[in-house]
């Protein structure tokens, strides 16, 4: 029904225009009576099997939903129900920001794929706690990143602000220095920067009772020499694991007329090279930490790839979009005696 009739309508329309009707379209939704246990019942593939120990928590299913798509958590419990194992929000900033000018959002139709120059649109973090604390029991990763006016030098005091004011209220971090559309921002993965930021959170982190997991968000374009640097560096700072990847630079292969829009780029064409790094990071660390899979999932095959080249748990945005919601389940119930 998704592909055959609520995508051909829902392409019709300005990308950017059609996310916040389809937020409120799903809110309204689920506010009527037994709404979401319908959707529930329909989507939730509720087993055992699906269950994954990680980081000292517990995941119902492997199949998440990755960041940006709800940046302010404003959806998340609603989202849930659409069977997702867990929600990553953010990437949040400090304070508010408008993000880049519109239009800046594109579908590339051809390609199954998306051009987004957001750049952290977002309504600070402080607001976002708030929206938070209505949690009604989803797992939650907190996606986190600098103010763009925030010069590189600074940007430790961003993600330290961001991490303690989202401490009580997600389950785990996720360090985001590999966003395209924030000037600079990707010099922080360079080696020492990235050690100096990694460290910071990690001790701040171990002052807390109980300390919760800090994960490394990194780029499908960095060479094999800075993956290489990523496995020293989750090494020597201890942090609990990386996910790979976030959009691409790229434009390979792309036949789209829009191919030329600035920005990241996601969905089919970046699932081969996001595969690769997994494999990479996987194997040249021999499984040294755990890594969560994203990047152009979009069949039950791209999701079984993604595990066999070493995530542990895997998340989806652009294969969300194109494929809808019953690819979730569909990957759910071939994980079942996989
Ligand atoms: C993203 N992504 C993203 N990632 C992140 O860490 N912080 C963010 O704020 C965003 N924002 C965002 C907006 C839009 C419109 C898209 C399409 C993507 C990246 C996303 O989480 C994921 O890593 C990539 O999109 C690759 O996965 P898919 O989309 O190919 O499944």
């Amino acid at each position: 029904m998704y592909k055959l009739l609520i995508r051909p309508l829902f392409f019709l329309f300005d990308p950017e225009k059609i996310h916040h009707f389809t937020f409120s379209t799903i809110r309204f939704f689920n506010k009527l009576p037994f709404v979401s246990g319908i959707i529930k019942s329909f989507y939730n593939v509720d087993n055992k099997q699906l269950e994954r120990d990680l980081f000292g928590l517990k995941f119902k299913n492997p199949v998440g939903l990755a960041a940006g798509f709800d940046k302010d958590a404003k959806l998340f419990n609603e989202l849930s129900n659409f069977g997702f194992g867990f929600i990553e929000i953010g990437t949040l900033t400090p304070k508010p920001q408008d993000g880049n000018p519109k239009k800046r959002l594109f579908r590339l139709q051809s390609d199954s794929a998306i051009i987004n120059r957001m750049g952290f649109n977002n309504g600070g973090v402080e607001a976002a706690v708030e929206r938070l604390k209505k949690n009604k029991g989803v797992l939650i990763g907190g996606n986190i990143g600098k103010n763009k006016v925030t010069p590189n030098e600074e940007a430790v005091e961003d993600y330290k602000i961001c991490f303690e004011a989202l401490f009580n209220y997600v389950d785990y971090f996720v360090v985001n220095v590999s966003s395209p559309n924030t000037p600079n921002l990707r010099e922080l993965q360079d080696k020492e920067p990235l050690t100096k930021l990694l460290q910071t959170l990690k001790d701040l982190n171990n002052e807390k009772p109980k300390p919760k997991p800090i994960l490394l968000k990194i780029a499908p374009d960095l060479t094999d020499s800075q993956l290489l640097d990523i496995i020293d560096i989750v090494s020597v700072t201890q942090i609990d694991g990386v996910i790979a990847t976030n959009t691409t630079i790229s434009r390979d292969g792309l036949t789209s007329d829009n191919k030329t829009e600035m920005g990241g780029l996601s969905g089919k064409p970046l699932t081969n090279r996001s595969t690769e790094v997994i494999q990479f990071l996987s194997d040249k660390s021999n499984k040294a930490f755990p890594i969560i899979g994203v990047g152009g999932i979009h069949s039950v095959a791209d999701a079984l790839e993604k595990f066999e080249a070493g995530a542990n748990l895997i998340q989806l945005y652009t294969g969300f979009i194109y494929e809808g919601p019953k690819l979730i389940k569909d990957i759910n119930k071939a994980l079942i005696n996989n």
